[in-house]
């Protein structure tokens, strides 16, 4: 399973690379508004930064706009991917950017049957958003088990992507139902790295250590 950043915040995508565990970013409009930078900019610079995709929601509200949008944020650099929120303009927009080449990530999904029609108009990528269906009280992790399972009956190459990510068991269920991409908040991250038991074996090694003669 890959993860990718769920972020448009510069520091945290510098730091998160450097960790050598992250190949990919997601933004969305709120992330993007709490830098407060201008949209295109932050695109590009995350772009720069990043070998993988990174993803990039429209907000035009028909597909036309939405088509129009997505070749203007797709030219801004060659690893940028269109997020489009799911919906009848999203799956006629997909398919016209799917045939030219264009990458979709197909954003709100919160069901297998919205995953499978984002999948069959060419979308590169699914994103169901877990945390957003528990805070409801749904599984939300049944539903990526859902369309992974769907996906790989049928042979779909659609790439699913669990966003919506709150904590590291999410990240772990995720994993263990097959999603190919965790896209996860830096806090996230950092969580996955610390265990209680790492910290207390590292400071007895270091005490240890200085009892070493010589
Ligand atoms: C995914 O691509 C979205 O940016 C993100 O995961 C949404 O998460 P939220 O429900 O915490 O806003």
């Amino acid at each position: 399973m890959r993860l990718f950043l769920d972020t448009a915040n510069i520091q945290e995508i510098e730091e998160a690379l450097s960790w050598g565990v992250v190949s990919g970013v997601t933004t969305n409009p709120s992330l993007v508004a709490r830098e407060g930078r201008e949209f295109r900019p932050t695109i590009r610079e995350i772009a720069a930064l990043v070998d993988g995709p990174v993803s990039a929601e429209a907000v035009s509200e028909d597909a036309p706009g939405m088509i129009a949008e997505a070749r203007e944020l797709a030219a801004l650099a060659q690893n940028v991917v269109i997020k489009l929120p799911m919906g009848v303009p999203a799956l006629k927009a997909t398919r016209v950017l799917a045939d030219e080449g264009i990458r979709v990530n197909m954003t709100l999904v919160f069901s297998a049957n919205q995953a499978l029609l984002a999948a069959l108009a060419g979308a590169a990528y699914v994103s169901p958003f877990v945390g957003r269906l528990d805070d409801i009280g749904h599984d939300g992790m049944q539903v990526v088990a859902e369309i992974v399972d769907i996906f790989c009956d049928y042979g779909l190459e659609t790439e699913v992507i669990a966003a919506s990510i709150r904590h590291p068991a999410h990240v772990l269920a995720a994993a263990h139902a097959g999603s190919d991409i965790a896209t996860v908040p830096f806090g996230v991250l950092q969580q996955m790295v610390r265990h209680p038991l790492t910290d207390s074996g590292i400071a007895r090694f270091l005490a240890d250590y200085r009892k070493i003669p010589g």
